[in-house]
């Protein structure tokens, strides 16, 4: 291998990857662009170890993925609303993340990405999971994927957002779209489950009984432990996750410790 050569060294044969030989603060060069992109579409979720990057850089590196995203509702660094804020600490009442998600997946365009570099964190804990949604899909039988295949579920960012970051929210609309139940990931064509607990809240062409009970049980299926990784945080680890065809889980076992970073999101498009 020579110096130059990126490295990766999957998590699990499901899910993850480190990759080693990169530093994310310089610009990337076409070819260490390709083989990142391609690192994420075969690993849903790649993470990289000591990256001393500034938000502006942050901001660079997630640039070359797509247009930045803007959160709807969490705060961000001041002068770049681009990058979001990740913190909690003996104060906080919630964290980012706690429960298995895909980011902002109430937008009518879902972000593709996010990126999150965390520089401050507990002596142990704040990991974080991330589960292969083509692999759950692919676990359910061939009448249910048949019958998932046809239906769509309303994602209301009303369900997580009210009252969350701000108080006094009054007057403001949150996203809220209807997207595929599976959608197809726009690059490697698979098929992937695009249901998560903390937006979707109606699969629109059940009753409601049906639909609690199939979001009841798709909810449950997605934490299945083989679907899954999970990431030991450093200072100054980065991790890049595919919303289109991974879910995370920010695990908050760390109370009162700090643990904060900055997010960048790229934006996605309408999923089919
Ligand atoms: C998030 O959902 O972006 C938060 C993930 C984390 O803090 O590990």
């Amino acid at each position: 291998m020579a110096d130059n050569m990126i490295h990766i060294r999957k998590l699990t044969p499901v899910i993850g990857a480190e990759i080693f030989g990169v530093d994310l603060a310089q610009p990337l060069d076409d070819r260490d662009f390709a083989t990142i992109q391609q690192a994420l579409m075969d690993n849903l979720v790649i993470f990289f170890r000591d990256q001393t990057m500034g938000p502006v850089q942050q901001m660079a590196f997630g640039a070359r993925f797509g247009k930045l995203h803007i959160h709807p509702a969490a705060p961000s660094v001041p002068g770049h609303p681009e990058v979001m804020i990740i913190h909690a600490d003996a104060n906080s009442t919630y964290v980012n993340g706690e429960s298995w998600h895909s980011d902002v997946s109430c937008d009518e365009e879902p972000p593709m990405g996010s990126i999150l570099h965390i520089r401050t964190l507990p002596e142990v804990g704040g990991d974080t999971m991330f589960a292969n949604m083509y692999s759950a899909y692919e676990a359910l039988s061939a009448p249910m994927r048949a019958m998932l295949d046809g239906l769509s579920a309303v994602h209301d960012g009303e369900l997580l957002y009210r009252g969350r970051y701000t108080a006094n929210d009054a007057g403001r609309v949150y996203p809220k779209a209807t997207h595929p139940v599976i959608r197809t990931h726009p690059v490697t064509k698979k098929r992937a489950l695009f249901v998560n607990s903390f937006f979707t809240s109606r699969i629109v062409e059940l009753s409601k009984a049906e639909s609690d009970a199939m979001l009841a049980f798709l909810f449950r299926h997605i934490e299945t432990p083989e679907f899954s990784c999970r990431f030991r945080w450093e200072k100054d680890s980065v991790a890049f996750w595919d919303n289109r065809s991974a879910q995370h889980h920010a695990l908050w076992d760390y109370f009162p410790a700090t643990r904060s970073g900055t997010r960048v999101t790229i934006q996605g498009d309408k999923p089919f």
